[in-house]
């Protein structure tokens, strides 16, 4: 799948090759460097210095319409608004609903089939491969980033796959980061220790991007993210049962790091760079995988999602998912003449568009954005605009506000809501990072002013559609 979607994506001229860079904070970088272009690249890094050729790694990879839309399996979409319009309407529910529909294939191992090949206790070396030290002031290299770390529990069920991030420990170890014992992956491990045992992982830090991607969001505890990833592709994912763990290995997997984690095996890890922007985790000991056994390809090639100031390499595809599962959950809970939404910056920034209907239609929307199932975690400032604001825009959610909201009335403020460990915020405060305060910006036309609001000076958007059709060789093919 990896290699299919990045010669896609190089033939569509979205991917760059880079040969030479160090992983020693260039990869890190560069690839920070590209996730701020106004059109990011993929970056497939070879070549890297002081590793064998072959040996990758893969970033940027989904950091485009055209990236994103080409994993979730839709042809010929390639903008933000096209994409939506598929995801919205309960497309992505359908697709975890589904997931029961699609069992693992369990598949043997070939060589010619799989491409990959364990490397057991003669030769395990987790520095044989070039994790790269992200930013100066990590606190390692991080060989886990856009990762899938799989987990069943002790009496089997369903495989769990989470994002946690794994940073190299020893040659031997990672140190796995769990932001909250409720994470699924945590859930599983603790009851394998519950019951006296260590707890089985495989850690597939470079594979499927889909199934990295499904790894970061939120599919509800008991469901599967390998069957959500085969209910989008529409065909079930090929795993290798493994004799180690019993954890199914993904057979188109390029680089799996399989172990057990002991109750009360703990290291430090971090810090690393955090997607608000900040080191903002409070230092702290997590889980440590000691690792028995490495899959992986011939020339194997890592997944990285480096989170840094946003805009960064998993902005992107995460907002828009979760754009539309918000629009979905809105519409759930009755709100009704939703146009558009925009939730980016890790959730912290959530802007709805509605064509108002009645007087609190703006407040109702956006109170409701700041707490559905979306919303719920680390949200900070959600605003209400009118239809003609595009949410996406900051400038014009930033006008919005400036000449519709009423600094002394149309901001309310929502305390203890579901806060986050990496909020640079939290620990400054007496209740740390477990709540945060939220604000809500009403930015609409007052309803019952709308006849007297000053018209808006500027050009209609048809006219401008047809202007730049007509003066082409000024505005391109806008
Ligand atoms: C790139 C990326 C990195 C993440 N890193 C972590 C992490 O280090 N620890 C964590 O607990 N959650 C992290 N998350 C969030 C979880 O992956 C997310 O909440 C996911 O739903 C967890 O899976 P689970 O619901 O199966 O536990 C990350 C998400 C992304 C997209």
């Amino acid at each position: 799948m990896l290699r299919d979607l990045i010669s896609l994506f190089e033939q569509a001229g979205e991917l760059r090759r880079v040969c030479g860079a160090s992983a020693i904070e260039e990869i890190g970088a560069l690839t920070e460097m590209n996730a701020k272009r106004e059109k990011p690249h993929a970056l497939l890094f070879d070549e890297i210095q002081g590793y064998p050729a072959g040996y990758r790694v893969f970033s940027g990879m989904l950091d485009s319409p055209l990236r994103l839309a080409t994993a979730l399996g839709f042809e010929g979409v390639d903008s933000t608004e096209a994409l939506l319009a598929k995801l919205e309407n309960g497309r992505l529910q359908r697709w975890i609903d589904e997931a029961e529909s699609y069992p693992l294939e369990e598949v043997e191992r070939d060589g010619d089939v799989l491409h990959i090949s364990p490397c057991e206790s003669s030769g395990l070396n987790l520095d044989s491969f070039p994790a790269p030290l992200w930013h100066s002031g990590d606190g390692g290299r991080y060989i886990g980033t856009a990762c899938s770390i799989l987990t069943q529990g002790p009496d089997g069920g369903w495989v769990n796959a989470g994002c946690y991030r794994t940073m190299i420990k020893d040659p031997e170890s990672v140190t796995i980061s769990f932001s909250t014992t409720s994470r699924h992956g945590r859930a599983h491990v603790g009851a394998w220790w519950d019951a006296g045992r260590s707890a089985p992982v495989a850690i597939v830090v470079g594979g499927d991007p889909l199934l990295a991607q499904i790894a970061g969001v939120e599919v509800p505890f008991g469901i599967s993210e390998l069957q959500v990833a085969a209910a989008i592709r529409r065909k079930p994912m090929r795993v290798v049962k493994s004799d180690l763990t019993g954890l199914p290995i993904p057979a188109d997997a390029e680089l799996v790091l399989e172990g057990f984690i002991s109750a009360g095996d703990e290291s430090e890890e971090g810090p690393f760079g955090e997607a608000t922007g900040y080191y903002a985790s409070a230092h702290k000991l997590v889980p440590v995988a000691r690792i028995q056994r490495i899959w992986h390809r011939k020339d194997p090639i890592i997944l990285g999602g480096l989170p840094s100031k946003p805009p960064h390499d998993f902005e992107y595809p995460y907002a828009v998912i979760r754009s539309a599962l918000m629009k979905d959950s809105l519409k759930a809970a009755g709100v009704t003449g939703v146009h558009a939404v925009w939730t980016s910056f890790s959730r912290q920034w959530t802007v709805v568009s509605v064509k108002q209907e009645h007087p609190g239609h703006g407040r109702q929307a956006a109170y409701i954005a700041a707490n559905c199932g979306p919303g719920a975690y680390f949200s900070r400032y959600v605003v209400a605009v009118d239809h003609d604001i595009n949410p996406q825009s900051v400038s014009e959610v930033l006008w919005a506000i400036l000449t519709r909201a009423d600094p002394g009335s149309d901001i309310e403020i929502t305390r203890k809501g579901w806060g986050s460990p990496i909020d640079p915020m939290g620990n400054l405060f007496p209740e740390g990072h477990m709540y945060n305060t939220r604000a809500i910006i009403d930015a609409t036309i007052p309803y019952t002013k709308r006849d007297l609001f000053p018209k808006v000076a500027t050009v209609d958007p048809d006219r401008m559609r047809e202007l730049s059709v007509k003066w082409a060789d000024l505005f391109g093919s806008r």
